[in-house]
């Protein structure tokens, strides 16, 4: 299946942007990998603000010791009034007692600063002129604000960084200042944020995965469904007896899940159409059974009508000039409706889709008889016949081929002035054999071309129309009998060239 098209091949509507729309099954990972990626940065944060928290407060615990143990070097402990000891060093209070490493201390007695942590190996690294300004300047403030005894934080930057420190001002007057690196705590912290950030990476990995199978395997009844639902569409429902067998599997149509509602409403679509396909057929039926039937009835009536009037003719009895010129027009006209009728019960026949005859028929030999005919009946046109040499068979109706190519030289003999030069050709080409009919007559007009071929379109031009000597039924038998017999008629017609093209299966 290709990405994106999850329901088989079917093509992807562009949305109104001209962007193809998400898939339901993009849309539902998305969306749970989306929330789970929120939930776990939630998670997260939280997680990481409170341990970074809590570690702070030991930090500020870790530095109030630290500066409890320093303040043995400023007469911390002794009897009050004791204040006879030197001031110390920075260098002192970090070389006290179980001081960690790390440890910051600035000592300021007045007049003289010293200031330094130590390392790891636990060496004393002094501090640059600007730091110890800032830790002056920082130790000032929260002597003269009073809260020496709160941890505050002082970034010292470069590899120093940042110090949780606590301002003393001891009994001996000077100032001092001791503070633990921040390092510790964000380290920590860092790794944290670090551990859940891969755990919940990886968590999502998987979850997407799954949820792009789970999804997949969710909607695969789903594409059931389209696929009989592109199966009927591509059935030929347009004509002729059709039956629509096809319908959505019974595991697919259980109306407690949503796509079995789906697969069940269409299963009953399809029983509608169903039972609508064949309504309309069984009417089209019984309509074509009428006409065939009513052809057929009118033919003995016809054929009375004509015989009466030929006798009454030639009877040999005087006869007015008036009722000679009638009884000749009562015998003209049902020649043609017995011509007319004969039209119709062949059309009729042929949408039943009556079987013709399947029998080799020598098309060389019946275009021979068809243009002496044409040739006869037209004495005003040239005729011209170019047969291969040797014959070609077709397998049809001979009859009704005779038909057609009667009907298309007609067509050039009635439909175009005297003088009209007609040429018919017989070819073959591969398994087929190609009949064209080509005149240089005035065409067929524009507006005709399109429907040239259904019953009962003629050209309003028709010299016949008026006199009743065309029907316009000639090229629509010329097209179901050559489609009946599996071949093509086409026509390519302009002012001074009309040629038709018949297209049979050899025999
Ligand atoms: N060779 C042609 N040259 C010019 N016009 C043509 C030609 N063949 C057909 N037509 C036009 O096509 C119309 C339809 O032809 P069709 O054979 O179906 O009916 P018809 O000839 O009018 O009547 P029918 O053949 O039933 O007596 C004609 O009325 C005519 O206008
Ligand atoms: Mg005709």
């Amino acid at each position: 299946m290709a990405p994106g098209a999850p329901f088989g091949d079917a093509p992807i509507i562009p949305t109104r942007s001209g962007r193809a729309p998400w898939t339901l099954r993009r849309r539902l990972v998305v969306a749970v990998v989306g929330l789970l990626a929120l939930v776990s940065l939630v998670i997260g944060v939280v997680s990481v603000a409170i341990l970074s928290a809590s570690l702070m407060d030991g930090l500020d615990q870790q530095v109030k010791s630290a500066a409890e143990r320093s303040s043995v070097f400023f007469g911390g402990g002794r009897p009050s009034g004791d204040f006879s000891i030197p001031t110390p060093t920075a260098n002192d209070v970090l070389n006290g007692p179980s001081q960690p490493p790390g440890t910051l201390a600035l000592v300021y007695d007045g007049s003289a600063v010293t200031a330094g942590y130590t390392d790891d190996t636990g060496a004393v690294v002094d501090l640059s002129n600007d730091q110890v300004t800032l830790l002056l300047t920082e130790l000032d403030s929260a002597v003269q604000e009073g809260t020496t005894s709160v941890p505050f934080s002082v970034d010292l930057g470069g590899d120093v960084g940042e110090y949780r420190v606590l301002a003393q001002a001891a009994r001996t007057g000077a100032l001092y200042l001791v503070g633990l690196p921040v390092s510790t705590v964000t380290g920590t912290a860092t790794q944290l944020a670090l551990i859940i950030a891969i755990v919940s990476l990886a968590g999502i990995v998987l979850v997407a995965f799954l949820a792009t199978a789970i999804v997949r395997l969710a909607l695969r009844p789903l594409q059931r469904v389209t696929a009989t639902a592109t199966r009927v569409s591509e059935l030929p429902l347009d004509r002729g007896e059709v039956s629509l067998v096809e319908r959505v599997p019974a595991a697919d149509t259980d109306p407690r899940t949503e796509v079995g509602r789906v697969g069940s409403a269409l299963n009953r679509m399809l029983d509608h159409v169903d039972i609508a396909l064949e309504t309309r057929q069984a009417s089209e039926n019984k309509v074509r059974q009428f006409v065939a039937d009513a052809s057929h009835e009118l033919r003995t009536p016809l054929a009375s009508i004509r015989g009466y009037s030929e006798l009454t003719r030639r009877s040999g009895q005087e006869l007015p000039p008036d009722a000679i010129h009638a009884l000749g027009r009562i015998e003209s006209e049902s020649v043609r409706m017995t011509g007319l009728v004969e039209d119709l019960l062949l059309l009729a026949r042929l949408d039943e889709g009556r079987e013709l005859e399947r029998e080799p028929v020598d098309l060389t030999r019946l275009l021979v008889d068809v243009v002496s005919d044409a040739h006869a009946a037209g004495r005003d046109h040239s005729w011209d016949l170019d047969l291969p040499e040797e014959p070609v068979l077709a397998a049809g109706d001979g009859p009704r081929l005779h038909q057609v190519f009667a009907n298309l030289l007609a067509n050039a003999r009635v439909h175009t002035d005297a003088g009209t030069r007609v040429q018919v050709a017989l070819t073959v080409e591969g398994a087929t054999a190609v009949v064209t009919v080509t005149d240089d007559g005035p065409g067929i007009p524009e507006n005709l071309q399109e429907t040239l071929f259904e019953r009962f379109a003629r050209g309003d031009s028709s010299r016949f129309r008026g006199t009743g000597g065309s029907t316009g039924l000639g090229l629509a038998i010329v097209q179901a009998v050559v489609l009946a017999h599996q071949g093509e008629v086409s026509v390519d017609s302009r002012p001074g060239r009309t040629s038709f093209r018949v297209v049979l299966p050899l025999a």
